[in-house]
């Protein structure tokens, strides 16, 4: 156990947030936590926000851990009440409020923010992003009366809602400005079964499309694209995220798109702070040159992480398998691993049609598995590829990683 007078600030009360602060009090650290929130909520999970929609008693379903929980662990937690500037040289922090505290270790926590939809009439009632509890409130609400649903962006967020507007019974549209849909995180031979899925579900999608302007007056009741004119009473976008690295910038730390931290996430350019999950840029060992990676199992694993750290346990290397999950309607999209741009990609039909698995190479070894609808072949992938286990494209040519694993052990307990 250890303890500091100054403590533990941790600026983020999102997922990294918080699994820095119940990782300290877990490991045993006894000084004072501090976590600062810039939203009213308790912290809260964020992957339901777009899988379903809600209503405000989701305000309540959606928190990690009650209120209680903090008190009983002696966490500080200011809700709403944002951090605006750090001074490293000073250790201090400096709320909205006029607050100061002094840290022993500062925690960046602050995530990332949606990218704005750069186009006139974005401003229009009937137009809403969506990261927040509160924007998920929003077009909750917004969906129990739409028709016309436009969703720009085919990411995660515009996949996920336009299935979740369709079971509302919405017509709905996703405008996607590449010339296929997540382009961003899936290969380009898995995406095809991706998009058929959707449009076999009633989505229709326009790729390789602009929107040019959203029109209304008042509310939002089209938008205007490179091609068409699409009637629209509710449009949501999700064209990606910036990381929240002002804070570091304007404290002097070095910051490339997230702020810059070494092998065990701490600053390169001081060592008493350290960033974690989306805001954090981070070299890995499944990754060529340093990532930020935006997923829940980063930003979880990376708290825990630090908050073992700061605990007192022995300083780590943060090297946890990348893995990613969306829930599309019908199709449940897993990804374990890194894939990198010139990976040789191997597609695989499972037993059952809806089921694929895409396996990536990387130097004639497997580096990344994306699974459609087949969970089983995800969790051997993730214990394979955590355990760095070769295999080769020619030990998986005619089987599966879950039958390969099977035969392997088989083989061992012959042995
Ligand atoms: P994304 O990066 O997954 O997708 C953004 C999409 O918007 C891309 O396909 C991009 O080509 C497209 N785009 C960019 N500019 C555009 C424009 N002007 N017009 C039309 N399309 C445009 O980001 P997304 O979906 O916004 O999600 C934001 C964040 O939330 C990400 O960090 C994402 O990982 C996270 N998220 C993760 C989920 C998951 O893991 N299941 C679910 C929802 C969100």
């Amino acid at each position: 156990m250890t303890s500091d007078s100054e403590g533990v600030v941790v600026v983020g009360g999102g997922q990294a947030g918080f699994s820095v602060v119940s990782t300290l009090r877990a490991a045993g650290y006894v000084g004072p936590v501090t976590l600062f929130a810039d939203e009213p909520h308790l912290p809260y999970q964020r992957p339901p926000l777009s899988k379903k929609a809600h209503t405000e008693a989701a305000d309540l379903s959606v928190s990690l851990v009650p209120e209680s929980f903090y008190a009983e662990r002696d966490i500080e937690l200011r809700l709403g009440d944002d951090v605006v500037a750090v001074d490293p040289a000073a250790r201090t922090v400096r709320t909205r409020g006029g607050r100061s505290v002094t840290y022993a270790h500062l925690v960046l926590a602050t995530g990332a923010r949606n990218r704005p939809l750069p186009v006139p009439g974005a401003d229009l009632a009937g137009v809403h992003a969506l990261r927040s509890l509160d924007d998920a409130l929003a077009v909750g609400r917004a969906l129990t009366t739409a028709r016309d649903v436009v969703v720009v962006g085919g990411g995660f967020i515009g996949l996920e809602l336009a299935q979740v507007a369709r079971a509302h019974g919405a017509r709905v549209t996703v405008v996607e400005l590449a010339d296929r849909l997540l382009s961003r995180a899936l290969s380009a031979e898995v995406e095809p079964h991706v998009r058929e899925r959707h449009e076999q579900a009633g989505v229709r999608i326009r790729t390789g499309t602009s929107v040019l302007a959203l029109e209304g007056s008042g509310r939002v009741e089209r938008v205007v694209t490179s091609d068409a004119v699409l009637p629209a009473d509710l449009v949501v976008y999700g064209i990606g995220a910036a990381p929240r690295d002002e804070l570091a910038r304007a404290a002097g730390l070095a910051v490339d798109d997230g702020v810059l931290v070494d092998e065990q996430l701490r600053s390169v350019s001081d060592p008493r702070v350290f960033a974690v999950g989306d805001c954090a840029r981070h070299p890995h060992p499944h990754a060529d040159g340093p990532v930020r990676l935006e997923s829940v199992q980063n930003a979880t694993d990376q708290g825990a992480l630090v908050g073992r750290r700061l605990a007192g346990q022995p300083p780590a290397r943060y090297e946890s398998l990348p893995w990613f999950w969306s829930d599309q309607g019908a199709v449940k999209l897993q990804i374990a691993g890194l894939r990198a741009p010139s990976d040789d990609v191997r597609l695989c039909v499972g037993d059952v049609p809806e089921r694929l698995a895409a396996y990536a190479f990387r130097g004639g070894l497997l580096a990344a598995v994306e699974t459609l609808n087949w969970p089983a072949e995800h969790l051997a992938a993730r214990r394979l590829l955590e355990r760095r286990t070769p295999v080769s494209a020619d030990d998986l040519a005619g089987t599966t990683l879950g039958a390969l694993a099977r035969a392997r052990r088989a083989a061992e307990v012959r042995a």
